[in-house]
């Protein structure tokens, strides 16, 4: 469990990098918000039993991926490839699978990119490659995850078919919502970069054209012009 801690320490590490670079050089972060855990002794156990997982070290180590498990939330879904590409071009970070259910999401409604990492752990006595577990998503798929696994989770029974077919509705409403959101985002990128252009016209001492000018005083309505004699001139 130590060696699954320094792995989940060593994959925060980089994020925590990764964000607060592009928290303080860059003018946009893709990072809303990172958390880890650790998987309890208890649920490795019942996994294992319902995995059909032998209990040994070797085959829990083997073929139980999540027992570190990190969540990246994004602001945006553009975003969630970006973060992805981040973490898989490290040259100590080794790609084990990847599930994409973003492209192909659950049939529940479930979207997410998932990545099986190893990161080596490096010990007084040898080098320890630890697997983590990253989930990557945006805040909408994060906001019905959390309320999904709140309302279903350890439910046990059966999901009736009909509140199967909401959850999914909710999930399309979700994804309506980021589809809008980044929409918009780039959108306002994109004015952005137009008045860019006329912010370094600004700072090369330019003065707006007159016509620009008058057509901003005439928009402030006659009562509003300036009034360059004061209120009670003439
Ligand atoms: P687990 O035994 O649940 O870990 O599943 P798995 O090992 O077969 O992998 P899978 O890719 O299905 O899910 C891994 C993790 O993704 C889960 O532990 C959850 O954290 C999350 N997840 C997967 N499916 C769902 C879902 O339908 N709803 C929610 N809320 N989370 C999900
Ligand atoms: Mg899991």
């Amino acid at each position: 469990m130590l060696a699954y801690r320094f792995g989940l320490d060593e994959v925060m590490t980089k994020l925590t990098i990764l964000r607060d670079e592009f928290k303080y050089a860059r003018s946009y972060n893709p990072i809303e918000h990172v958390s880890s855990r650790l998987k309890s002794p208890d649920s490795i156990l019942q996994k294992a039993h319902r995995k059909g997982i032998p209990l040994t070290l070797e085959d829990i180590k083997a073929q139980m991926f999540d027992i570190a498990g990190v969540r990246v939330t994004c602001a945006f879904q553009s975003d969630i490839h970006r973060i992805r590409d981040l973490l898989v071009g490290q040259q100590d970070l080794t790609l084990l699978a990847e599930r994409d259910y973003i492209t192909q999401p659950k049939p529940n409604g479930y979207k997410s990119l998932h990545l099986i990492v190893q990161v080596p752990v490096f010990m007084s006595d040898r080098v320890e490659p630890v697997t983590v577990e990253i989930q990557i998503r945006t805040i909408a798929m994060d906001f019905w995850a959390s309320l999904e696994h709140k309302i279903y989770y350890k439910y046990g029974k059966e999901i009736p078919a009909s509140l199967l077919a909401e959850l999914k509705d909710a999930a399309d409403v979700a994804d309506a919502l980021d589809v809008k959101m980044e929409h918009l985002h780039n959108a306002v990128l994109a004015i952005k970069g137009s008045t860019g252009a006329d912010a370094s016209a600004d700072m090369q001492g330019l003065i707006p054209s007159q016509d620009l000018l008058e057509a901003f005083l005439r928009s402030r309505g006659p009562e509003q012009a300036p009034d360059v004699d004061g209120p009670d001139a003439g």
